[in-house]
């Protein structure tokens, strides 16, 4: 299958050539192009007024990965990812997502790009005035899927998330723990290849937010999505590269199987882990990038972060004990 968008940089006018993608096109679109990064940002730049917050911000996400997007507060990782939904162009710097060049795709098409995507808010953004139930099918309803079907969907999504008895609740009636799982199954409720997770932890308590990660990384081996996570948080990194979900047992489980977590992992294991089996999508490992003054500063999989010497990520580590 041929693909709309040219290469980065051919001088082709992408706009022209880029169709409007249904959720289903963005599938098999998706399944034609194994291998590839399904994320792309190239040479982003983004400011307000005379502050560049972005300066030139590159990263790649592979299909089935889920990247994680570290950084402090104010660094730009809203920006990042509204970015990669369409929500918001770059002054310059190019935006692929799903082989789409999404920071040169007319208003449009962007309205059907953006239903292909995936995003759970930092704030949880639900509706108030809307049960829970209401909130997940809301997509669905828009898209003017068959009521059964809705109700089947918005059924396994909230099983998802196991949060099936608060149908019919509002969201003013639920944890701030409660809400997070609530915009997750909002967001893969209708099956998207593509995710993006910002913040999904801020303001739990650790032990909430490792509920919210395990539900992450669910989705990541068992419904084979590609995500960008964006945190503050280094354990929500470690989270995801320390445990997988077996899908023989159905439960999450340490990735070493030794029973060891977080941090107390160590690289020698994590190889052993690879060496024992390509379980989780083939022991891709989780990459973490750090964002830092509108660069991105450090790139590598979770583990040699572990080992950094560096003084500004050595923080990132300490912040986690
Ligand atoms: N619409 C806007 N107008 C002006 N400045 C903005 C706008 N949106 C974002 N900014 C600024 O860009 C910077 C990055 O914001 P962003 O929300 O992406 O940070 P963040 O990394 O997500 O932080 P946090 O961890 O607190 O969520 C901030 O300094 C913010 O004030
Ligand atoms: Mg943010």
């Amino acid at each position: 299958m041929t693909r709309d968008v040219p290469p980065f940089g051919s001088s082709r006018n992408v706009a022209n050539t880029v169709r409007p993608l249904s959720r289903e096109m963005a599938q098999r679109e998706m399944q034609s192009v194994p291998g590839e990064a399904l994320i792309s940002l190239r040479d982003v730049h983004l400011g307000f007024g005379d502050r560049e917050v972005l300066q030139g911000i590159s990263l790649d996400v592979a299909h089935g990965e889920t990247k994680v997007l570290l950084g402090e507060t104010g660094m730009g990782k809203t920006l990042i990812m509204k970015l990669a939904a369409g929500l918001i162009q770059p002054d310059s710097g190019h935006v692929l997502v799903m082989g789409h060049d999404v920071s040169d795709m007319p208003e449009k098409e962007l309205l059907n790009f953006r239903r292909s995507v995936g995003f759970v808010f930092q704030e949880g953004a639900l509706f108030d005035s809307m049960t829970v139930s209401e909130n997940v099918s809301f997509r669905l309803r828009e898209e003017a899927v068959d009521e059964t079907e809705i109700e089947e969907r918005v059924r396994e999504a909230l099983r998802f998330v196991e949060m099936e008895e608060a149908l019919e609740k509002y969201p003013a009636d639920l944890s701030g723990g409660m809400r997070r799982r609530v915009s997750i199954a909002r967001a893969l409720v209708d099956r998207p290849p593509v995710v993006l997770y910002d913040s999904p932890t801020a303001g739990l308590d650790p032990v909430t937010s490792q509920t919210i990660i395990t539900l992450i990384l669910r989705g990541r081996d068992l419904q084979d999505v590609t995500a960008l996570l964006a945190t503050h948080r280094v354990q929500d990194a470690f989270g995801l590269a320390n445990f997988r979900f077996d899908k023989g047992s159905g439960r999450v489980v340490p990735l070493a199987g030794n029973g060891k977590s977080g941090l107390a992992q160590s690289l020698a294991e994590r190889e052993k882990a690879a060496e024992g089996g390509k379980e989780r999508n083939e022991a891709q490992p989780t990459n973490v990038l750090v964002i830092r003054d509108g660069k991105i500063y450090f790139e590598a999989p979770a583990d040699e972060l572990l080992s950094t010497k560096d003084e500004y990520l050595k923080k990132f580590l300490a912040s986690a004990e």
